[in-house]
């Protein structure tokens, strides 16, 4: 299967509403989104519970949709678990994968997060694969190498699986505390991450930036070479402001 992205390194802006949200709260939102007419492809990442009003507001538009998490599991007795044929069935387009607040609050492993990348791949899905350092590994110089670490099951699974999905750098000690890589630092993991896609002959994957990404510090951010977009967490619960980073 040929995605659109898989030849090209638009740019991408997606929103990560995590468990954020109401109808009422929802509808005003994606009402004003619904409308955005952008050179960047933008897409939302939603609580499960609104795909189906996600995909009922945005139909027709140019916005796609997703979730912020995937069952390795096709269907059965898996309490809670939601599947990729279930994220279909609602026009799903994303799903991320491996975001580091469930890394450490569900103590998702490096290889579990690939194989719910290949089973959000095998649903019709693109995984947005989530990697990241936290603030001690950075201070010890081990960012790259933790960021090489978690990507290396999902590289293991060949450049056909890889070139179908999106990977995100979102930096744990940038995530919510309005503290942004500066593009220099991003950029530095980003070309790391380039060569380490490069290497499996998969150097044309959209890379996106995640962590503090507000419209204020979008542009330089997006001027780096290696940053094709970005996962924006709060900013992208006001449109103005999402819109904003995606202008
Ligand atoms: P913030 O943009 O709120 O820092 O969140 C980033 C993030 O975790 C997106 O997935």
């Amino acid at each position: 299967m040929t995605t659109a992205h898989e030849q090209s390194r638009n740019r991408l802006v997606i929103g990560n509403w995590k468990m954020h949200g109401n109808l009422a709260d929802n509808a005003k939102l994606l009402a004003a989104l619904r409308p955005a007419v952008s050179t960047t492809q933008i897409a939302v990442c939603v609580p499960f519970p609104y795909l189906a009003q996600a995909s009922e507001a945005l139909k027709g538009s140019s916005i796609s949709w997703g979730a912020q998490d995937i069952s390795v599991q096709k269907q059965g007795a898996f309490t809670g678990e939601v599947s990729g044929s279930m994220l279909k069935d609602f026009g799903s387009t994303w799903v991320l994968v491996g975001h580091s607040e469930r890394r450490s609050m569900h103590a998702e492993t490096d290889q579990l997060v690939a194989d719910k990348a290949q089973a959000a791949l095998v649903a019709g899905l693109i995984p947005v694969v989530c990697v990241g350092e936290s603030l001690a590994e950075r201070d010890a110089g081990q960012a790259i190498a933790v960021i090489e670490r978690q990507l290396a099951p999902v590289l293991a699974q060949g450049a056909e699986s890889v070139n179908k999905l999106v990977v995100a750098y979102e930096p744990v000690w940038a995530i919510g505390t309005g503290r942004t890589a500066s593009p220099e630092q991003a950029q530095e993991v980003h070309a790391a991450i380039r060569a380490a896609l490069q290497a499996i002959g998969a150097g044309n994957v959209q890379i996106l930036y995640g962590g503090s990404v507000k419209a204020s510090n979008a542009a330089s951010l997006f001027s780096m070479p290696d940053i094709d977009g970005a996962l924006v967490g709060g900013a992208a619960l006001v449109a103005d402001e999402f819109l904003a980073i995606a202008a």
